[in-house]
């Protein structure tokens, strides 16, 4: 083996070793990507300098702020979000829509349906109320009179003092206008002719008069005695 032919082994074994570009082509290689470490590279070794502006750039991690378009188109959407939720009249039963579960449903007004959901922790599945507290609605006077008493009970609520069944109540109830007219005629009829009650029906239209003979915001009746004066006198049934 003479010399040159050792040295042409030594170049085909070196690791280090990158063939020159053929003629004509550019390299590729920016220096304005090289990072410190390239560079320091670079000026040590001349095969390496090639290796490295071969490789392809490295990505390096920078610290980027969420772009001000991001922040802008975010926030848009939450109006947007909010606006669509305040302004739509339409909303869904479960997102603060105050209408009645019935209301949002299609079919008639089912009057122990709006019992069950409006009257029953007060007055009791059986009608007989709780002694003390909420008077009954079988038997009563209230309920079994003209059929307006029920309705402006029902549509302004009631305090003060009143006489059912020969027993004085004094406590407060609330008024039902958010209900509709059929709403509040099925649970009229109903209460008038459940548990032994028997009274003359009322429909929808009923309702939408009796909404119309007070203002809405006019309070609640201030006990029997406001309700015997303004709307009627109760049916004498047990004392009333
Ligand atoms: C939060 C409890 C409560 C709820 C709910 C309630 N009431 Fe009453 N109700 C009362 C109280 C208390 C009185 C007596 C008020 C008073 O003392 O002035 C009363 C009085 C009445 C009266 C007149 C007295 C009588 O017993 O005849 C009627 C009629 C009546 N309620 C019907 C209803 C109907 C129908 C519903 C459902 C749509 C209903 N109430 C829901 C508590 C309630």
């Amino acid at each position: 083996m003479n010399k040159e032919q050792g040295e042409k082994e030594n170049e085909t074994f070196d690791p280090g070793h990158v063939p020159d570009l053929p003629p004509g082509k550019e390299e590729r290689f920016e220096p304005g990507a090289m990072t410190q470490g390239d560079q320091g590279a670079r000026k040590e070794g001349a095969g390496d300098e090639r290796a490295y502006s071969r490789e392809n750039f490295e990505p390096n991690e920078l610290s980027n702020p969420l772009p001000k378009w991001y922040s802008a188109m975010a926030l848009g959407f939450v109006i947007w979000g909010g606006g669509y939720f305040y302004f739509q009249g339409n909303v869904p039963a479960d997102a603060g829509d105050h209408r009645s579960v019935l209301a949002t449903m299609a079919g008639p007004a089912d009057g122990a349906t709006v019992y069950a959901g409006n009257c029953v922790a007060c007055h009791q599945a059986t009608g007989l109320g709780l002694a003390g507290a909420f008077p009954p609605l079988a038997g009563s006077g209230w309920v079994l009179g003209e059929p307006d008493l029920l309705a402006q009970i029902l549509l302004h609520g009631i305090q003060g003092e009143i006489e059912v069944m020969g027993n004085v109540y004094n406590g407060v109830m609330p008024a039902f206008p958010q209900l509709s007219d059929a709403e509040l005629a099925a649970v009229q009829n109903h209460v008038r002719n459940e548990w032994g009650n028997e009274a003359a029906e009322v429909d929808d239209a009923f309702y939408a008069e009796q909404r119309e003979r007070f203002p809405p915001d006019r309070g609640p009746w201030q006990g029997g005695a406001e309700l015997r004066e303004i709307v009627a006198e109760p049916l004498a049934v047990g004392g009333s």
